[in-house]
């Protein structure tokens, strides 16, 4: 036998400023099947992730949300690990790019970089947005195609046409947060001089990842490759860079793939280890799972760094393709971007596991799911051929004999051995991660399982021939228990079911070659359950849901409503659906008191907008800007007594601070109703 390998893996680590969906589950998921099978065989696998945490839309949503950016990293923290635990994902670490150990990891990595001579400062010209106080990502400002002429679109990319420009080019460009015009400002930025690496990288890129990747990436070497540019000017949520005075900081994609080493670390401490124990091993094995979105970060700009600091480069970079939905990209109007949350609340994650393992290969090309065909394999795969083999196998031997296998006759031993044969076939389609071609040798073992056992017909047999009927029992359970044994990359839990039922503990590859004679069984369980087309249409009408209550708060947004404001809305209503419960405790932090409205006036530039002067009590008055214009005069409500939510951050509008809010009910628009206590009521009086 060969000795084990050891491997360290990991998949591109998910932003902190958006929810897992269907799309990162392709993904998380064939990394996870690949860890499992790596893990079966012997093998010692590392599978590390963590979340991403910093940049400009997390320090923009942080504040929009009116926490901190540590608040919403740890609250994503917990919203990732579990969508991930619940889609039985199981990595050996999941850590975070906030860390102590990424930061010195970072400064070490900078340090090599400048000791190489392969930084150099230069100033350039970035929109700097004079409200925000921010120089402007291209995501950030919005303006009117150059080429086509759509409204709307993004500082770097049209929607619409396609076309790619720098944000400078467009016309009538917008912060995308405030609505007011960015100026042009000079500042000072640190460049990695990424051309320093053209050669190193022409060579490396072609060995580390596949060919139709590599030819993609060697496109831009025609020419000198761009310095990447890796200082963001201040604020920003990131790391300081060294001797900025805490004014410059890391991009984020700079410390992003770091993060893989950092949770790596994390890892090796805790047992004792060094990240160079780990990365640094040449017996090592070491791999990048990520989407074709980001194959540049990952074959040139990544590579390069770890050259720069001397650090070992990954073995290979695997790429994968997009998912679609219904043959088409997802689409939150349509109700098929689905979060991992809302799938969860209506299926099973075993079944996407199915589904998806039956759709993957090592290409990059985009994979579909497609909700009819879903609900359609795992009904007649998974339920309608694997599991009932198991089910009829095992309840028959169960309830109608004495529950003890007996020894397969020649004929089943032959279908065994069969199915045995098939161990290095499916063994190397995981190995390169063709998943869906090990499930196709998978089911057409299942096809011949389930025809031996139609013309057995062991129930008609039961009375005339116990002896051969036992035989063939024994032989199905045999095949239905390789069968397990084969999926339990892709179905972990149910394997361990199966293995519970038979008896015996968790499967390793090795398993296979044992064939189960005179064994008794247990009580069988119910191992998978049918898919309800049903529920696809509620999980896919709550997704609905959830976008058009992002549509809706955009509606209400005071200020012109925006892409980036409106897209961090849409998380906010998306996280309140998918939440059903607080805690009282949560609950109790809302200060809600009985506040009079002491002035009211229009504001004219707004459509929805009201600036209100409220009385909250002891003398405090404070401003608020209202989005009820639409169904309330300033008249009506002047010297009413509302209910005021007190305690919520101060937020910087368009039109001035507002600092509280006003509760209404209703859909928006004319219909909504304050909520106002009695006449009598006194102001200030904290509402319990
Ligand atoms: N934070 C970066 C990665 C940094 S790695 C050092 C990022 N995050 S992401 O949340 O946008 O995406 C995480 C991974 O999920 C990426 O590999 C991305 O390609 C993948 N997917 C995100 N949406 C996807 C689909 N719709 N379909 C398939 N994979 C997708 O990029
Ligand atoms: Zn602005």
């Amino acid at each position: 036998m060969s000795s084990p390998r050891k491997i360290l893996m990991t998949c591109a680590l998910p932003y902190a400023n958006g929810y897992i969906h269907l799309g990162h589950l392709v993904e998380y998921l064939q990394a996870d099947f690949w860890a499992r099978f790596q893990s079966m065989r012997g093998n010692e696998c590392i599978y590390i992730c963590a979340d991403d945490t910093h940049g400009t839309p997390i320090m923009v949503k942080a504040r929009e949300l009116g926490i901190t950016p540590e608040q919403l990293i740890a609250q994503s923290f917990k919203e990732h690990t579990a969508d991930f635990a619940d889609f039985q994902i199981e990595f050996s670490h999941y850590g975070s790019t906030n860390s102590p150990e990424n930061k010195s990891l970072i400064e070490f990595f900078y340090q090599k970089m400048v000791e190489g001579g392969h930084t150099r400062t230069q100033a350039i010209k970035q929109l700097y947005c004079n409200h925000d106080k921010m120089f402007l990502p291209d995501r950030f400002v919005k303006g009117t195609c150059p080429k086509c002429g759509s409204k709307d679109q993004y500082g770097d990319s049209c929607d619409v046409c396609g076309s790619t420009y720098s944000p400078s080019d467009m016309k009538d460009v917008q912060c995308s947060m405030c609505g007011s015009t960015p100026v042009l400002k000079d500042s000072e930025s640190i460049f990695f001089k990424l051309n320093d690496f053209k050669k190193y990288l022409e060579e490396w890129i072609p060995q580390h990842c596949a060919p139709e990747v590599s030819k993609k990436m060697l496109e831009w070497f025609n020419e000198d490759l761009h310095d990447l540019d890796i200082s963001r000017d201040e604020p920003y949520f990131g790391f300081p860079i060294p001797g900025t005075n805490g004014k410059k900081f890391f991009y984020v994609w700079v410390d992003a793939p770091m993060g893989y080493m950092s949770a790596t670390e994390q890892w090796a401490k805790a047992r004792g280890k060094t990240l160079k124990d780990i990365w640094q091993d040449p017996n090592r094995e070491v791999y990048h799972f990520i989407g074709k979105d980001i194959a540049r970060f990952h074959t040139i700009f990544w590579p390069a760094f770890l050259k720069a600091a001397e650090f070992r480069s990954p073995d290979q970079v695997f790429v994968h393709g997009h998912l679609m939905v219904n043959g088409e990209k997802m689409s939150k109007s349509k109700g098929t971007f689905i979060a991992a949350r809302t799938y969860l609340n209506h299926l099973n994650p075993e079944h996407l596991r199915y589904y998806y393992s039956t759709k993957l290969s090592s290409s990059v090309d985009d994979i579909d799911l497609n909700l009819e065909d879903f609900v359609n394999r795992v009904n007649s795969e998974l339920v309608g051929k694997i599991t009932n083999l198991g089910s009829r196998g095992g309840q028959m031997l169960k309830k109608k004999m004495d529950g003890v296998m007996s020894t397969p006759d020649a004929e089943g031993q032959k279908l065994i051995s069969h199915a045995q044969g098939k161990a290095d076939v499916i063994a190397e389609h995981y190995e390169n991660r063709d998943f869906a071609k090990a499930l196709t040798e998978i089911r057409s073992l299942a096809d011949d399982a389930n025809k031996y056992f139609d013309e057995k017909a062991p129930w008609k047999t039961l009375e005339a021939d116990a002896v051969g009927t036992k035989q063939v029992i024994t032989t199905t359970l045999n095949i239905f228990r390789m069968l397990a044994i084969y999926l339990k990359p892709v179905l972990p839990h149910y394997t361990a079911k199966v293995a519970a039922l038979l008896g015996e503990k968790d499967y390793m590859w090795s398993d296979l070659n044992t064939v189960l004679t005179n064994r008794s069984i247990n009580d069988y369980e119910h191992l998978a359950t049918r898919v309800e087309g049903d529920k696809v249409k509620a999980m896919v009408e709550e997704s609905r849901q959830i976008n058009e209550a992002i549509q809706a708060a955009k509606k209400a947004t005071s200020t012109a409503p925006t892409k980036a404001a409106v897209d961090t809305k849409a998380d906010k209503s998306a996280e309140a659906l998918a939440k059903e419960e607080i805690e009282f405790a949560d609950f109790e932090k809302v200060e809600l008191r009985i506040g009079q409205v002491v002035e009211a006036e229009e504001i004219k530039e707004a459509d929805k907008l009201l600036r209100l002067k409220v009385d909250i009590g002891n003398g405090e008055i404070r401003q608020i800007i209202a989005g009820i214009k639409s169904a309330y005069s300033p008249e009506k409500l002047l010297g009413r007594k509302l209910l005021v939510c007190v305690n919520l951050k101060p937020r910087k509008m368009k039109f001035g601070m507002s600092e509280g809010m006003v509760l209404a009910a209703g859909s928006g628009g004319s219909d909504l109703f304050v909520l106002s206590a009695d006449e009598g009521a006194q102001v200030g009086q904290r509402v319990k």
